[in-house]
């Protein structure tokens, strides 16, 4: 006798389930992240690569007016910060552009005419004179100095023609060149979760409640991890690219992973779990999978049907929704071409938690991973600096990742751990970054 068809509902509780993601198999992510970062800086292999920064935390003596430029995810930012010292670091002038698809696909000297454009437009109003340049690139990249960084695969989507290899400072100085920018010069490098990390300890240096901060975290259309390691110096961890997550995975991340050119299979396991550019495409891949399995979300005609089309600013949207019948997620529906019923809605709205709880989950696990390389026993008190579009969009994110922390190491453990979001940290993240290197350099002179 062949076994009954399981019914919608049991269908869907299925699914929900399998973005379930146990203590046990989460402590045993933490501990297997733990060894492979002590793998990465011991040069053996693994999925962290633990990449040296050349920066290192901030004394408050960092000053003066600094042009900054941010490009590695959806969008891109250049502007003039001033630093005054003792933590005061203010944006003077700021310019947010996005990159074309095309832009993000093709030759790597217009992506880098578009970044020394937008310079250009912010400084032209500056008084003249020469500027330093601190320059956020979040994607991974080798340091060789706090002004040389030779670029790895990129990540996010993007794919251009011959970067890898190649020094993205010395780059975007050619670009500078051709767009008349003689006068500015690129002096520091830094991926943004130092950035992030850079400006909550600078804020420390003032006078108010911030602390100095050991980790620094991004959880936005990508995410990553840096952290103050002591003796071994700040390192950028790539944690994207974890890849000991196998024991949580379900059939639509192995799926996602296989079916993706950029970033290739295999590359950046954690991450397609994770942050904001794959969390609703993990979703669409259910509801579609639903949608031929049961008689809900044959949504085949709508922005449901196009990778990529749905962002994870839908999923904040959908979890923000308190009315009984979800009026806002049927207006968000429409928006994208579908007509729902009640009980999808209520089915998208639990299996979108599902998919973000877990993701939530996983980073609490990743930054226990780093906690107990600082201390096995997390015993001490620790500040994680975070930024990133969906930490600070998702209502109740900080808390999924608190819960998840109390359940993995306790209450009394938790309550060490301070997380200070630190949002739109980029922009004077970088020029804290180049303000340190200006310091190490003078005092290298200083001590010939
Ligand atoms: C990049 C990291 C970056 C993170 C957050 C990842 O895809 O590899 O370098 O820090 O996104 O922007």
């Amino acid at each position: 006798m062949s076994p009954m068809p399981a019914s919608d509902e049991e269908v869907l509780a299925s699914a929900v389930a399998a973005f379930e993601a146990k203590a046990a198999a989460l402590d045993a992510i933490a501990h297997e992240f733990q060894a492979q970062m002590a793998r990465g800086l011991a040069g053996a292999s693994g999925s962290l690569k633990m990449l040296r920064t050349f920066t290192r935390q901030p004394t408050g003596r960092e000053r003066g007016r600094v042009v900054v430029v941010d490009w590695g995810g959806t969008k891109g930012r250049a502007g003039i910060v001033e630093l005054a010292g003792g933590g005061s670091a203010r944006v003077v002038a700021e310019e947010v552009f996005t990159f074309s698809e095309a832009l993000k696909r093709g030759a790597v000297a217009p992506v880098f005419d578009v970044v020394a454009a937008a310079i250009g437009r912010v400084v032209d109003a500056q008084p003249a004179g020469a500027y330093p340049l601190g320059f956020v690139y979040s994607f991974p990249a080798r340091l060789e100095r706090i002004d040389r960084a030779v670029a790895l695969a990129l990540t996010k989507g993007w794919s251009l023609t011959g970067l890898e290899g190649q020094d993205v400072a010395g780059l975007l100085n050619e670009a500078l060149r051709r767009h008349g920018l003689e006068r500015i010069t690129v002096t520091a490098v830094a991926n943004d979760t130092v950035a992030a990390l850079m400006l909550q300890s600078y804020r420390a240096c003032g006078a108010g409640e911030a602390k100095t901060a050991d980790i620094g975290l991004i959880l936005g259309t990508g995410t990553n991890q840096a952290a103050d390691l002591g003796p071994a110096g700040i390192r950028n961890l790539e944690s994207g690219n974890f890849d000991g997550v196998a024991a949580i995975e379900t059939p639509y991340d192995a799926a996602l992973d296989r079916e993706l050119q950029e970033p290739r299979p295999g590359a950046q396991r954690f991450e397609k779990m994770v942050s904001g550019r794959y969390l609703a495409e993990v979703l669409r891949r259910v509801l579609d999978d639903l949608g031929h399995r049961t008689s809900r979300f044959g949504w085949s005609s709508s922005a449901f049907a196009t990778p990529f089309a749905v962002g994870s600013e839908h999923l904040s949207r959908i979890a923000a929704d308190q009315t009984a019948a979800l009026y806002q997620v049927d207006a968000l529906l429409r928006g994208l071409g579908v007509t729902s019923t009640r009980p999808e809605r209520h089915a998208l709205r639990e299996l979108s938690g599902a998919i973000v709880r877990r993701a939530a989950r996983l980073v609490a696990t990743a930054l226990l991973g780093t906690l107990r390389f600082l201390d096995p026993e997390v015993a001490g008190r620790r500040t994680i600096a975070v930024d990133g579009s969906l930490w600070g969009g998702y209502p109740g994110f900080e808390a999924l990742v608190r819960e998840t922390l109390d359940e993995l190491i306790g209450r009394e453990r938790t309550t060490l751990i301070e997380i200070a979001f630190v949002k739109d940290s980029t922009s004077a993240g970088a020029a804290v970054i180049a303000a340190v290197a200006a310091l190490q350099r003078s005092e290298r002179c200083g001590s010939a």
